[in-house]
């Protein structure tokens, strides 16, 4: 597995951006400032992380992908320990919000996250369309930590 970071156009990889958010006005809020990064097995593309730097010390994952053949191989919880120990000099603490799915959140739970925080009604307040995840439907954010 290889990791390399992309500095332009990263919208070329929107397809994977949609797999983690489905909402393309919320992806251009945060995707020219952020950092992506790709995850490559041989030549095949695998995944993507993008990171945000949200102010001194703290980053945000913005967005975590894998493509669906790939799934639940390992690939996700590299990328993300990946990001600890490249922004382990820049940063003191990652964050991310996540809808409430249990597989996603007991993946970050793994990964050594803790809940903070909740916004009330985000997917409702800023998504123009309802979302579903394990069939249960999207209403709330909320928000990990991980001191690094
Ligand atoms: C969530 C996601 C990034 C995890 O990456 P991954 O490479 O599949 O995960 P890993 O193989 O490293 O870890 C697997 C663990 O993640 C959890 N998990 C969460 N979603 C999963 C999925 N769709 N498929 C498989 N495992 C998933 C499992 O509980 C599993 O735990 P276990 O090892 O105790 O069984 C990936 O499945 C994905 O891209 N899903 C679709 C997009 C998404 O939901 N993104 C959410 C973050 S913004």
């Amino acid at each position: 597995m290889r990791i390399k970071q992309v500095k332009s156009e990263k919208e070329r990889f929107m397809d994977l951006l949609y797999l983690g958010d489905e909402d393309e006005n919320m992806i251009s809020k945060y995707l020219k400032k952020s950092n992506m990064f790709l995850c490559y097995e041989g030549n095949e593309l695998v995944g993507q992380i993008t990171v945000l730097r949200l102010a001194n010390k703290i980053y945000e994952i913005k967005n975590l992908s894998i493509y669906e053949s790939y799934q639940g191989k390992g690939y996700g919880s590299k990328l993300v320990k990946f990001i600890f120990e490249h922004y382990k000099n820049k940063a003191s603490v990652i964050i991310l919000g996540t809808g409430e799915c249990d597989k996603t959140i007991s993946f970050y739970k793994n990964l050594g996250f803790t809940y903070f925080m909740r916004k009330k009604n985000f997917f409702i307040d800023n998504y123009d369309h309802e979302m579903y995840e394990e069939g249960k439907k999207l209403i709330d954010m909320l928000y990990f930590k991980r001191v690094i």
